[in-house]
């Protein structure tokens, strides 16, 4: 298999990277197997939570000594501020110290955490501050927070079957000048009857990809407006696929609404990490 060593780079690094939601847990021994593919792949950007049981203290293993070169999306997950400040200080524990990319993981309690957070953000210990939600209700609050003008980054989701983000929240990261990371890439975990589209010949051709995952992760990155997506995998010649999407070649208006009308044939994501 092809693999991309230079991917195409935005405001946060190379433009595909890899979540964690429901694949790494505490399995260590899997987890350093698909980091070191996707390292191998030219992937920079790992995202992670809390709320992923062992998935954070699987991960910082598997970085370990190329810690430096990557960028650490996680988040906090609480409803209080005595038990978010654990989660921080497990995760410098876990990270080297510090986190690239901290998100308010589903708005929790967003308003009780940014104080502490913007004075970790000013010590130095984390670089860049997100908000994330999965779910189209909560984009209201979502921009509400992003118009704040604390967060730097947005993480939301953007595949074919759900695009509500174009109406508001891209245009409004866009214009703030705020990093979007693209959660649910393919589809979301739990939307395996949307993945399994096999493509045929003359369909690969005309779409210029090896398969449907890529063909889906080229049209999240055909927005300009996105600036990585984060696709999660237990296999690491998958990691090694999904790079491929990274290798700066532009999906044109045309690809990408035969993406959709192919989309269209399936049905709705679901799950919510
Ligand atoms: N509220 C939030 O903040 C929130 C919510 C949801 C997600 N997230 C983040 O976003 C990440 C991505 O979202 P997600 O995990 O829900 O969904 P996703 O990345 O769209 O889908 C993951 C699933 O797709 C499969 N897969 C991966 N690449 C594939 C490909 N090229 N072709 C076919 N199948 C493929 C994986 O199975 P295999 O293991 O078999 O490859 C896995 O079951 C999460 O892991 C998490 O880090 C955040």
């Amino acid at each position: 298999m092809l693999r991309v060593e230079v991917m195409e780079e935005r405001r946060l690094g190379p433009v595909v990277g890899l979540g964690t939601w429901q694949t790494f847990d505490g399995d260590h021994m899997l987890a350093r197997r698909v980091v070191d593919a996707a390292l191998g792949a030219g992937m920079r950007v790992f995202d992670s939570s809390p709320m992923y049981g062992q998935a954070e203290r699987s991960l910082g293993a598997a970085l370990a000594e190329r810690r430096s070169e990557c960028t650490v999306a996680t988040k906090i997950w609480a409803p209080s501020v005595d038990e978010g400040r654990r989660q921080f200080d497990q995760q410098l524990s876990f990270f080297g110290g510090r986190v690239d990319v901290e998100q308010i993981h589903n708005l929790v309690a967003w308003r009780e955490h940014l104080p502490w957070l913007l004075a970790e953000q000013d010590a130095g210990r984390i670089e860049r501050l997100g908000v994330t939600h999965y779910t189209e209700s909560a984009f209201g609050e979502l921009c509400e927070a992003l118009r704040t003008g604390s967060f730097q980054v947005v993480q939301l989701p953007y595949n074919p079957w759900e695009r509500a983000c174009e109406r508001e929240l891209l245009p409004l990261a866009a214009e703030l000048g705020v990093a979007v990371i693209v959660m649910r890439p393919v589809g979301g975990s739990g939307g395996d009857h949307r993945r399994r589209l096999e493509l045929d010949d003359a369909t690969r051709e005309a779409l210029g990809v090896s398969t449907w995952g890529e063909a889906l992760l080229r049209w999240a990155l055909a927005d300009e407006r996105v600036d990585v997506v984060i696709p999660a995998t237990t296999r690491p010649a998958r990691a090694e696929e999904n790079a491929r999407a990274g290798d700066g070649t532009t999906l044109t208006s045309e690809q990408r609404t035969l993406v959709e009308q192919l989309a269209s044939s399936t049905g709705r994501p679901s799950g919510s990490g």
